[in-house]
């Protein structure tokens, strides 16, 4: 509800952006804290929310729109700190745990990597409930002991705490509930404004592609990387995009415990191809943004310093990084339907069969099973037998079995042999300042 005490009037502003007009300033930094005080009201926000998916905002607009989120909270400073600091962010896919592997190794260099993360909702998994898969690890921080484990260690992943753009916490739960999460400006000023608040000196953003993110279409990933990379820059952040193929899953696995498995491969210098690819594409970007553009990620995973690193950042959070990690009680395999090339291994049908089986939650409350999820014995590309082990299901609550097989009837796509399964590259864009 509208005060008469308060400068602007919110049916007036989303009359304006529903006759497709462009918000002044002043009503952009009215709207966007009077919706974080509770004077305009989440229908009223709901409403203007779909007027901006609908009919945009310019440039000048969705700047302003991601200043107005950063001033209803505090700013981060990591300027006492002697290292410079680098950090990453993706926009979120099926199987994604590049953070894990990511933040130590970069860390190796001697960068500050300031990972503050989030639990998974939906078909995506969450960085957070993948580590706390690991005993006794604690993903809730002070500032003052996320500060020194950088000094120290220098990677930290935690929670973000509440204090940055709360305005963000209350319209992204709004637009989750509201059909209003799939726009570019209200994506790229909800990302942004939590980097830029959290005061990184230089951002490396992996902007996901396919039918497991958000961008389903190529040129909407650019034109979201392109405004990101315009909002970072001109708030002073060293920003550059890779856009990243999300088709088929990150790796072999998704799941929590799976997934840290398969970090730690990764950091032991082994692990699935297409995660080391990404994870060397990623550090390369944030160790150039940060001074170092000769450095060699790669031979750090292969000689075990990243994972040195990897042990004291688990260690440094109360976890045991030599625990052995939980595993779900019980599993069943999907089998190869046909022989031939296996063409396709669809990212959202994946996503969606590991959240069934009890890997992410439905709402924000819900509690994660950490040894669910699914394992995948093939990736696109692979000859496969009929009746050979695609992927092997894991749950420990087995009547959710038949809901995930039945997200995963159409997700695999089995091409005679002989013909060539098109298999892209996993990198296949840099967006740069
Ligand atoms: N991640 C965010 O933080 N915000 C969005 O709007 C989408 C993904």
């Amino acid at each position: 509800m509208t005060t008469t005490h308060e400068a602007h009037d919110a049916v007036d502003i989303i009359a304006t952006k529903r006759d497709k007009g462009v918000l002044s300033d002043q009503q952009i930094d009215w709207v966007v804290d009077a919706y974080t005080r509770g004077v305009v009201a989440e229908e009223q926000m709901s409403s203007l929310a779909m007027a901006i998916l609908l009919n945009g905002m310019n440039r000048a607009e969705i700047a302003r729109w991601t200043a107005a989120m950063i001033a209803t909270g505090e700013r981060m400073d990591f300027s006492t700190l002697s290292r410079p600091t680098a950090d990453k962010h993706s926009t979120g896919g099926v199987g994604d745990k590049i953070t894990l592997p990511l933040a130590p190794l970069v860390a190796t260099f001697g960068v500050a990597v300031p990972q503050l993360s989030g639990r998974g909702l939906g078909h995506t998994g969450g960085t957070l409930d993948k580590l706390e898969s690991i005993p006794g690890w604690r993903a809730a921080l002070s500032n003052d002991e996320m500060l020194a484990q950088l000094d120290g260690v220098g990677a930290v992943i935690c929670q973000a705490g509440s204090g940055l753009a709360p305005a963000d916490r209350k319209l992204y739960a709004l637009r989750d509930v509201t059909g209003t999460v799939e726009s570019i400006p209200l994506i790229a000023s909800s990302i942004m404004s939590k980097k830029i608040a959290e005061g990184t000196g230089a951002l490396v953003l992996d902007v996901k592609v396919g039918s497991g993110a958000f961008m389903k279409d190529l040129e909407d990933a650019r034109e979201l990387a392109r405004t990101m990379v315009d909002l970072g820059t001109d708030a002073g952040v060293r920003t550059v995009a890779l856009i990243t193929d999300m088709s088929t899953p990150l790796g072999l696995t998704a799941g929590n415990a799976l997934e840290v498995r398969e970090s730690v491969e990764v950091l032991a210098g082994g692990g699935p191809q297409d995660v080391v690819e990404l994870t060397v594409a990623l550090a390369r970007e944030m160790l150039a943004a940060a001074g170092q553009p000769d450095a060699d990620p790669a031979a750090a995973l292969a000689d075990g310093r990243a994972m040195d690193t990897w042990t004291r950042m688990i260690a440094a959070q109360g976890g045991d990084p030599d625990a052995a990690l939980p595993t779900a009680t019980h599993t069943e395999q999907v089998l190869a339907p046909a022989d031939g090339v296996l063409a396709g291994l669809d990212a959202l049908a994946v996503g969606i069969a590991a959240w069934r089986l009890g890997a992410g939650r439905a709402r924000r409350e819900d509690p994660v099973q950490a040894g669910a999820g699914v394992e995948m014995h093939a990736k696109p590309g692979a000859l496969v037998r009929a009746g050979e082990p695609l992927m092997t299901l894991h749950t420990d609550t087995p009547e959710r079995f038949d809901r995930a097989k039945e997200a995963l009837e159409h997700a695999v796509t089995i091409l005679p042999e002989g013909d060539r399964a098109a298999v892209g590259p996993i990198v296949i864009d840099r967006i740069g300042a």
